[in-house]
């Protein structure tokens, strides 16, 4: 239970409130400073309840209060200000992360309950984009996030692999390519032949019905167009797979478009059943009319499905066969349109579920303002992008610390930690301005910064147990913290707050923000404050203890984050 959720029992109990407690604990506040207490509850609501004067029911709150861990409440101007008793809470927030470690923060809201998690989600044959990045780093920390609060999270990697482009594949592959080249390097290979096609088929609109003619071969399976397309398929995979290797994330499920083929018929049953398929130019469709929405195609002239009709027979599945809480769609803001026809359409089925799909948008990857595109001749090879800033992680590192052990992969952590963790530090909706330099520095708001800060509070409590001390001080309460230490304790207190946060609202910057706050507040006591030195024994013990507690949470804060926190850099 937190602390806040604990005053607000109290609260509830003192006041004798209607009010529930989850709004009463959504009005405390945490003071920046500790001389207006360390939480404070305005009692203005609570006063309008009652039709009494604010600093009257503060004061009568006040009265009332009693909390083990508050010494001291107040009424000030319409608010109850609680004050901790600092020892004595601080050495239980330290004994709770100490003896909890990686767990700290792990909580059992979601038991028993499954999400869903569509994630990065890449097209076969095409390389893979900035924006399936983005969705596979943002989709990766909320799945990490979600779990940590005791949710069964299902990572589907919702793979691009049918449709009808993969007629005009076949086609170009036919025409112009070479087994060999593809074996070579194939998904630029694929991607130029696909880009070749268009081309072509500019002054050659005959290749439109050859390709068309391929993807209707490929949709009754004949065997030709069955075997490159699962060639295509797996050597993408592969490629895929080197990156997210190098990213170390990994999925329960690749049950990609082309998965739903044999689950279409269902779903077209259905819509026709309750008399929601009308046609149109040939075409059948769902009118969204009342919606607001453009109507939702769901069957092509020529019977072949599309994106939004496998869209609906995976949401089917999913529902059935993980029952999902909520299904949530971690993709681009350009395909909302999709997302809210997908919804849609299941609402004018009364699907009772449609409301727990949820669509986790996101903005754009920008470099020098321009979105970085994989389209035409100018495609940005995400690995190379990564390889360059491990390489260039490496060169700091070199420079910083020369005679570290582990150099590449140390370089490896900071350097795919740098990408990660500039993706997530802003609000998902904003756009994101891609600079390696600027993500790479060891300063400012960067994953560098908070793994340096790990990585240095590491290194004062390896001394400090080569000099044999310290850590094994008992967690009693800590008489020698002052404001310094209060600050550090009060926000490794509050990571289970900001866990449900993160969670609430879908925003992993939540935890990023986190991070580098106490990464800050760490950095800045270490600056002032003597801790090898320290002559006092006990004093040391205490506040190598402090540290200790420290570089969990910093290192628990990457990991929800997807990113590595080595011990020496
Ligand atoms: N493959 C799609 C794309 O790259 C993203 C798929 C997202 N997931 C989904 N269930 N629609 O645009």
């Amino acid at each position: 239970m937190t602390m806040k959720s604990k005053i607000a029992e109290q609260v509830k109990i003192a006041s004798g409130t209607e009010f529930s407690l989850g709004e009463i604990e959504s009005w405390i506040e945490k003071p920046k400073f500790s001389t207006m207490g360390d939480y404070a509850f305005p009692c203005f609501r609570l006063a309008k309840e009652f039709r009494k004067a604010p600093h009257l029911l503060a004061g009568e709150i006040a009265q009332a209060f009693t909390l083990k861990e508050i010494v001291r409440t107040e009424a000030a101007g319409g608010y109850v200000n609680f004050y901790l008793d600092l020892p004595l809470y601080s050495a239980k927030v330290l004994k709770d992360v100490l003896s909890k470690g990686a767990d700290y923060g792990r909580q059992d809201l979601g038991k028993g309950k499954a999400i869903t998690m569509d994630l990065s989600s890449p097209n076969i044959a095409k390389p893979f984009s900035m924006g399936h990045l983005r969705s596979t780093v943002i989709g990766n920390a909320l799945a990490n996030v979600t779990e940590k609060l005791g949710y069964n999270v299902i990572r589907i990697n919702h793979i691009g692999d049918w449709g009808t482009q993969f007629g005009k594949l076949i086609t170009a592959y036919k025409i112009w390519g070479s087994e060999e080249k593809v074996k070579k390097s194939p998904i630029p290979e694929l991607h130029k032949l696909y880009v070749h096609f268009h081309e072509q088929a500019e002054n050659n609109p005959s290749l439109e019905d050859e390709a068309r003619e391929w993807f209707k071969r490929l949709e009754d399976g004949d065997k030709e167009a069955v075997t490159l397309w699962q060639w295509f398929r797996e050597v993408s995979l592969e490629a895929f797979s080197e990156v997210y290797k190098k990213l170390d994330i990994s999925f329960d499920s690749y049950n990609g478009e082309a998965f739903y083929n044999d689950k279409m018929d269902d779903v077209i049953a259905v819509l026709e059943d309750e008399g929601l398929l009308e046609e149109s130019e040939g075409a059948r469709v769902v009118r969204l009319d009342e919606e607001g929405l453009p109507p939702c195609l769901i069957q092509k002239r020529d019977g072949a499905t599309l994106y939004a009709t496998r869209d609906l027979a995976a949401a089917f599945y999913r529902k059935r066969e993980y029952s999902f809480e909520k299904s949530l769609y971690v993709v681009g803001n350009e395909q909302s349109l999709h997302f809210k026809q997908l919804k849609a359409v299941l609402k004018k089925l009364n699907i009772a579920w449609a409301e727990d799909l949820v669509h986790i948008s996101f903005g754009m990857m920008l470099k020098d303002g321009k979105k970085m595109s994989t389209r035409k001749g100018k495609i940005v090879l995400l690995e190379e992008v990564l390889e360059q800033s491990m390489a260039l992680a490496e060169e700091a590192i070199k420079e910083k610390n020369p005679n570290l052990k582990e150099k590449q992969q140390v370089a490896h952590a900071v350097g795919i930690g740098a990408v990660m963790f500039h993706d997530l530090k802003v609000f998902r909706q904003n756009d994101v301005h891609f600079e390696l330099k600027d993500m790479l520095r060891f300063e400012g708001e960067t994953g560098p910064y908070v793994q340096y800060a790990h990585a240095r509070a590491c290194s004062i409590l390896r001394k400090a147990e080569a000099e044999e001390e310290a850590s094994t001080s008992e967690t009693v309460a800590p008489a020698a913290f002052g404001e310094a230490e209060r600050a550090i304790v009060m926000k490794i207190s509050a990571y289970d707050e900001v866990i449900q946060e993160a969670f609430a609202e879908w925003d992993p910057s939540k935890i990023a923000k986190y991070a580098i706050d106490l990464a800050q507040l760490f950095n800045q006591y270490y600056a002032h404050t003597h801790i090898l030195n320290e002559e006092d024994k006990d004093v040391k013990g205490q506040r190598l203890l402090l540290l200790k507690a420290t570089t969990i949470v910093l290192k628990e804060s990457l990991r929800l984050l997807g990113i590595k926190a080595p011990e020496e850099m």
